[in-house]
C-alpha cells in the first residue's frame, strides 16, 4: 500500500498509541484528569498555584460576560516566573536559551545570564520614561535580544507588541499607531537565507505617518545584527549595545495585578484592520505554564525546540512564556529551514539533541517534497515528542511526520487553539490519548469546547459545525485594544453566550475533534491568518485597481494561498507586467507573507443584484470546482468568463 493510501484509511478509524516506556514516565499518566478537568473552577485554582504569586488571588474568577477576570487580587510578574524563580534551585546555571544563527553563531544563555540581561534592558526602558502600562513595539528577528526586550517590558509591566520582522512598513506603522507605543526596538537588519533584510529602514518609513495622540515612539532601540548601515536619528534612535553599557544588571519584578496588561498581539480578522488581542499577566501564565508541561510531557533534561517566530502567539506562548516559566531549555533558531542546505533542522536536532521538537504543518509538507533523504542522513534519535500547530495537519504530513521523523517512537500533539485563546485548547496529551491522524483529539483537561449548529445547540457525533468556547478560560483574551465593542461584536455575538472561533470542526463516533478551517473571510497560508479584506484593500489602494476580491484556496505545500480577482478601471489594459505590480504592491503594503499566489486580471467581478460580490463563486473558480447557485447574479456572462479564461490558463 502506498503512504498516502494507508494514511488516508486511518482516517477516523485507526488509533496510535505512546510506546509503553513514554506512558509509565509520562508527566500525566492518568486519564481521570479529564474528569478533574470539569469543576472548571477548581481546578484552574489548583493550577495556579504552580506560580510565584507575590500576593495570592481572593477569586479564581469574575465572570462579567463577555468580559473575564481570572485569579482576582492576585499579584505576579510574568518575567519573574520565567526567570528569578528558577535561580533559587538548581536551574540556576541551567542552559534557557540555546540561540542559532543562520550565519552558524551560537549563544546560550543561563537562567542566570538572561535574568540578568533582561534587568539590565528592563533598566534602559526606565531610563527612557517606559513605565507600567505603556506599549513597546518589538520589530525584530528571531535572536535572544528579542526574548529579552519582551522579558525586560514584563519585567516593569509594559505591554509588548510584537510585531513580525516579516511586516511591511506599512503594517508596521498600523500597529504602532492603534498601540500609541512609547519605544520601538528593532535591528539594523535580519538575516534570511544569507541575505539581509533592513528593518530599521522599515521603521524610519513607517514613524513619520504614525499619528500620535501623547508621546508616541520617543525613542528607537537598535540592535545590531547584521552591520548593514543604518540612518541613527539624533535624540530618538538608541544603539542597544550603548544603551545597556554600565547598566545596573539589579531591577526589581513589578508587581502586576493579575488582570493587568502583559503584551498585546495584533491579528487579522474579517475588516481590513487589524485586531490587536489584549493578553493579560495571570490567567495567561497559569495557562501556558500548564498547556506546556502536560502536552509537551516536559522533563528537567528535554531540550525543546519551537520552531514558530516570536512575531506570532506560538511564539510568545511556546518559545517564551510556556517554556521559560517552566524552567525548560530552548532552542531558537533565527533562520530559514533550507540554509545553507535542506537538512538545517535537523542538523540542529542532532547538534543539541532536541528531544521535543514543536513545528508546522506546512514545514512538515515542505520536508517531504523535499524527500526522507534530508532527515534520514541525520541522527534524530534524540527525538522523543513532536508537535503541530496553526492549521489543520493532513493525514499524510502526519504520517510522514511520525515515520521519518519520529521513528514510530514519538507521540504526535496536534494542538489546536488561537491567537486568542492564547494556550492550547485542543490535543493529546501524550502519555494517555490515543492519536488519531489528522484530529487535534480532544478539549484539554478544564476547557470546554463544543461544536454547534446555526441556532447554537451542539451538534450529535458524527456530524459538523461551528467550533465555540462555552465558557471562560484562563489564557482568553481580555479585549480587542481599545475596543471593547469589535471584541463582544466579533467573538460573542454570533452565540449568544459562546465564545465563536471562526473555525468549523467534526465531531467524531469517539468524540474526537476534527477541525477543517475557517468560516470567516480569513485565510490561513501556511498556519499565518491572513484577512482577505486586508489583501482587497491592498490591491485596492492601487491606481489601476477598481475593486479585488480574495479568497483562499488549496495550496499543496501551504495549506490555502490567496487567489485575487481584481477588476481594473476604465482604460488600463489586461497585462502580466501587471499582475507582477499588483503582487509586488501588496507586499509593500502588508509584507511577503500576503503575496497573492495567483492574481485574474478582468473588467467585471461577478456580483449579486444588490451589488454584492459573491465570494462563494470565486471560490469554487479558484479551487477549479464546479461552480455553485448563481442564480442571484446580476451577470452570469461575468462569471462564465472567468471560469473559462481561467480554466485555460490551468
Ligand atoms: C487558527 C488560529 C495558535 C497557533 C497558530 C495560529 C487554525 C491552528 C490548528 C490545528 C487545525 C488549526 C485554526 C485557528 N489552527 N492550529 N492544530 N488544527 N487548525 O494562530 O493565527 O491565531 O490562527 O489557526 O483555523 O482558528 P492564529
Amino acid at each position: 500500500m502506498t503512504e498516502e493510501r494507508s494514511a488516508r484509511s486511518l482516517e477516523e478509524k485507526e488509533m496510535f498509541f505512546p510506546p509503553k516506556e513514554f506512558s509509565s514516565n509520562a508527566v500525566i499518566q492518568n486519564s481521570e484528569i479529564h474528569e478533574l478537568g470539569q469543576d472548571r473552577n477548581e481546578f484552574w485554582n489548583e493550577q495556579g498555584k504552580r506560580l510565584d504569586w507575590f500576593k495570592s488571588w481572593d477569586t479564581i474568577l469574575e465572570w462579567n460576560y463577555p468580559f473575564a477576570k481570572w485569579y482576582v487580587g492576585g499579584k505576579l510578574n510574568a518575567a519573574y516566573n520565567c526567570l528569578d524563580r528558577h535561580l533559587k534551585g538548581a536551574r540556576r546555571n541551567k542552559a534557557a536559551l540555546i540561540f542559532e544563527g543562520e550565519q552558524g553563531d551560537r549563544r546560550v544563555f543561563t537562567y542566570q545570564d538572561l535574568l540578568r540581561e533582561v534587568s539590565q534592558f528592563a533598566n534602559v526602558l526606565k531610563s527612557l520614561e517606559v513605565e507600567k502600562g505603556d506599549r513597546v513595539t518589538i520589530y525584530m528577528p528571531m535572536i535572544p535580544e528579542t526574548v529579552i526586550a519582551m522579558l525586560a517590558c514584563a519585567r516593569i509591566g509594559a505591554a509588548h507588541c510584537v510585531v513580525f520582522g516579516g511586516f511591511s512598513a506599512e503594517a508596521l506603522k498600523d500597529r504602532i499607531q492603534d498601540s500609541q507605543s512609547k519605544v520601538v526596538v528593532t535591528t539594523d537588519g535580519s538575516y534570511r537565507r544569507g541575505n539581509s533584510i533592513p528593518l530599521k529602514a522599515n521603521v524610519d518609513r513607517a514613524l513619520p505617518s504614525v499619528t500620535c495622540i501623547n508621546n508616541c515612539v520617543e525613542n528607537v532601540i537598535v540592535v545590531k545584527r547584521t552591520g548593514q548601515p543604518v540612518d541613527m536619528i539624533e535624540g530618538r534612535d538608541i544603539w542597544y549595545h550603548e544603551a545597556v553599557e554600565n547598566v545596573s544588571i539589579v531591577c526589581p519584578a513589578e508587581a502586576m495585578e493579575a488582570d493587568d496588561m502583559l503584551f498585546i498581539l495584533y491579528t487579522s480578522g474579517t475588516t481590513g484592520k487589524p485586531k490587536g488581542v489584549v493578553h493579560t499577566v495571570g490567567g495567561y501564565m497559569v495557562g501556558v505554564s500548564t498547556t506546556h508541561e502536560w502536552v509537551f510531557d516536559l522533563k528537567e533534561e528535554d531540550v525543546y525546540w519551537c520552531t514558530a517566530d516570536v512575531g506570532w502567539i506560538t511564539g510568545h506562548s511556546y518559545l517564551v512564556y510556556g517554556p521559560l516559566s517552566n524552567g525548560a531549555t530552548v532552542v531558537m533558531y533565527e533562520g530559514a529551514p533550507d540554509y545553507p542546505e535542506k537538512d538545517r533542522y535537523w542538523k540542529i536536532v542532532e547538534k543539541y539533541r532536541v528531544t521535543i521538537l514543536y513545528t508546522a504543518p506546512t514545514a512538515i509538507r515542505t520536508f517531504m517534497k523535499w524527500g526522507e533523504s534530508y532527515p534520514s542522513g541525520r541522527d534524530l534519535s534524540s527525538l522523543r515528542l513532536l508537535g503541530s500547530v496553526g492549521e489543520p495537519i493532513n493525514p499524510e504530513a502526519w504520517m510522514w511526520y511520525y515515520k521519518h521523523i519520529g521513528r514510530e517512537q514519538c507521540p504526535i500533539v496536534d494542538t489546536w487553539w488561537q491567537t486568542e485563546t492564547g494556550m492550547i485548547m485542543m490535543t493529546p496529551l501524550p502519555g494517555i490519548t490515543p492519536l488519531k491522524p489528522g484530529s487535534c483529539t480532544i478539549p484539554f483537561p478544564g476547557v470546554h469546547i463544543e461544536i454547534v449548529d446555526h441556532a447554537g445547540d451542539p451538534v450529535p457525533k458524527g456530524k459538523s459545525g461551528y467550533l465555540v468556547v462555552r465558557e471562560p478560560w484562563p489564557a482568553m483574551l481580555k479585549t480587542v485594544y481599545g475596543d471593547d465593542k469589535r471584541y463582544e461584536d466579533t467573538y460573542w455575538s454570533q452565540f449568544k453566550g459562546l465564545y465563536f472561533t471562526g473555525d468549523e470542526a467534526k465531531w467524531d463516533e469517539d468524540s474526537y475533534f476534527w477541525v477543517t478551517g475557517r468560516v470567516d473571510d480569513v485565510i490561513n497560508v501556511s498556519g499565518h491568518r491572513i484577512g482577505t479584506a486586508e489583501v482587497e484593500s491592498a490591491l485596492a489602494d492601487h491606481p489601476f485597481v477598481a475593486e479585488a476580491a480574495c479568497v483562499g484556496r488549496t495550496h499543496e505545500v501551504k495549506g490555502q494561498a490567496v487567489f485575487a480577482f481584481v477588476s481594473l478601471k476604465e482604460g488600463i489594459a489586461v497585462n502580466d507586467e501587471l499582475v507582477d505590480e499588483l503582487k509586488a504592491h501588496v507586499v509593500l503594503k502588508i509584507g511577503s507573507l500576503a503575496r497573492p499566489d495567483d492574481i485574474f486580471l478582468s473588467t467585471e467581478l461577478p456580483k449579486t443584484r444588490s451589488g454584492k460580490i459573491m465570494r462563494r463563486l470565486l471560490k469554487d473558480i479558484a479551487e477549479g470546482r464546479e461552480i455553485g447557485d448563481t442564480s442571484t447574479l446580476a451577470d452570469v456572462g461575468v462569471i462564465n468568463f472567468l471560469k473559462e479564461n481561467i480554466d485555460a490558463r490551468r
